[in-house]
């Protein structure tokens, strides 16, 4: 068993409970954090962790806090990121709705920290249950004296307000999070400003994942210093993967990033093998946005070490032979997905999901998806899958936000790694719409780990 350092009380009955969770050690960080440290000893305890921001792009936690700007007399929100709508991702949902109690200590402390007298958590429009849990227990943490005015008597007020979304993947950016919670339309903002300068009501503001800010009640109970020792080179504490996909056990996994991905996959621990005996195919491994890797970019590096579930090895080879982690939406596809049908739902995905802005995204979107309803209905043409490659090289990097590269990514590694597949689907249309299936990408296990 690896470290666990979120969700081990997960399974304590009624953990979602207050008394329950007291009991269990809870808000014991908090107690120490406001009672005994300055805002700044808590940032600079978060530095120390090496903490990397788990919404997707691994951005360093504590260094983005000392960004904040402090002017006189101007209120500072923290923002918590639970919009969770990029497709294979599930972890924050599993927390907030079995230990709410975890990411409302965090932020209490994340607030007191960073000096957020307001702070809001928005959430997908979708987890309207969650929203019931997390309400219980923000009123059960004020009747408790966790919340509210004079916190503990250390002269600290913080409310947290929890707002819905309305469905849209693209308030999960933080510019466009900070425009819906507004109350206007959730499109991107232009960086910069930045929003530790000018974010929700043009105050400074810090926007978080759920994830992160719960990471916060470890590293303050043991000290960043000791949260540093678990993991790896950069990729420091545990990570939560929501794996999915061909496999036996789909389901949200804490791991300590020092574990072999083929361990992860094939491990009972974990995700337990490929489903009915099936080989590996490919993974995307971070999220829909990450690129794809077949099996044998995924179980060793392009250099035929050892693939680790962690942020440095799973992009070892950069876009060409590696992937990314992502928000740890870790999805498994057997030797019977086919490749043109699995990219072809995502690119549709995205078309949806564009907030039309920009005119990269805006069409460019809209052309791949086109090209793959095409491919999809047998009249494909060769000369489609260059369209492809030309249409994402020309979003990537040329768009007002980062929806537009997670637009470009997956088209991108699908040709780079499965073209022959594509090619099949072309001279082969009929065939490949009557049967769901791909070409043999997959590779059997090293060693099977058991
Ligand atoms: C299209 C798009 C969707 C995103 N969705 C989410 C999301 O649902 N949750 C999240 O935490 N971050 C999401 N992000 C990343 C956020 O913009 C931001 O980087 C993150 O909330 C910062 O938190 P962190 O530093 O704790 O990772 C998304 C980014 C993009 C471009
Ligand atoms: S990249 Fe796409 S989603 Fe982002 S601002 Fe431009 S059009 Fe909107």
């Amino acid at each position: 068993m690896g470290v666990k350092l979120l969700l081990e009380k997960v399974h304590v009955e009624g953990i979602r409970l207050y008394d329950v969770y007291k009991r269990e050690g809870g808000y014991r960080a908090a107690e120490k954090a406001l009672k005994t440290m300055t805002p700044d000893t808590i940032v600079e305890e978060v530095k120390k962790s090496g903490l990397r921001g788990r919404g997707g792009a691994g951005f360093p936690t504590g260094l983005k806090w000392s960004f904040l700007a402090k002017p006189e007399g101007v209120p500072r929100h923290l923002v918590c990121n639970a919009d969770e709508s990029e497709p294979g991702t599930f972890k924050d949902r599993y927390l907030m709705e079995y230990i709410p109690h975890l990411l409302i200590e965090g932020l209490i402390i994340s607030s007191y920290a960073l000096g957020s007298n307001n702070t809001y958590i928005y959430i997908r429009g979708e987890y309207a249950w969650i929203v019931d849990i997390l309400e219980q227990a923000i009123r059960e943490a004020k009747n408790n004296g966790w919340l509210g005015k004079n916190i503990l008597g250390t002269g600290f007020d913080c409310e947290i307000y929890v707002q819905r979304g309305a469905g849209a993947y693209i308030c999960g950016e933080e510019t466009a999070l900070l425009e819906s919670l507004e109350g206007k339309r959730g499109n991107p903002r232009i960086k910069p400003p930045f929003p530790a300068v000018q974010g929700l009501w043009n105050r400074p503001t810090v926007v978080n994942n759920v994830e992160t800010l719960a990471a916060v009640v470890p590293i303050i109970n043991i000290t960043g210093e000791e949260y540093a020792k678990i993991g790896v080179g950069r990729s420091t504490g545990t990570k939560l993967i929501s794996a999915c996909g061909n496999i036996n056990k789909p389901g949200v996994y804490e791991i300590d990033m020092t574990i072999s991905v083929e361990e992860f996959i094939y491990s009972d621990e974990w995700c337990g093998g490929i489903k009915n005996g099936k080989r590996l195919k490919a993974c995307i491994p971070g999220g829909s946005s990450v690129p794809i890797l077949p099996a044998n970019l995924l179980l060793k590096t392009a250099k035929g070490e050892t693939r680790y579930m962690n942020y440095e090895s799973l992009s070892d080879g950069g876009f060409i032979t590696g992937s990314m982690m992502g928000s740890g939406g870790f999805i498994v596809l057997d030797e019977d997905q086919c490749i043109v049908k699995h990219t072809a739902t995502l690119a549709h995905f995205y078309r949806h999901e564009s907030c039309g802005q920009c005119s990269p995204c805006r069409e460019g979107t809209s052309w791949m998806d086109k090209i793959f309803q095409r491919l999809e209905s047998g009249k494909g043409k060769m000369s489609d899958i260059d369209l492809l490659w030309h249409i994402q090289y020309n979003i990537e990097g040329n768009t007002i936000c980062p929806l537009g590269d997670a637009a470009a990514w997956p088209v991108a590694a699908a040709i780079r790694h499965f073209r022959d597949e594509f090619e099949w689907h072309i001279t082969h249309a009929e065939e490949a719409q009557n049967r769901n299936y791909g070409l043999a990408h997959y590779a059997d296990p090293i060693t099977v780990v058991q």
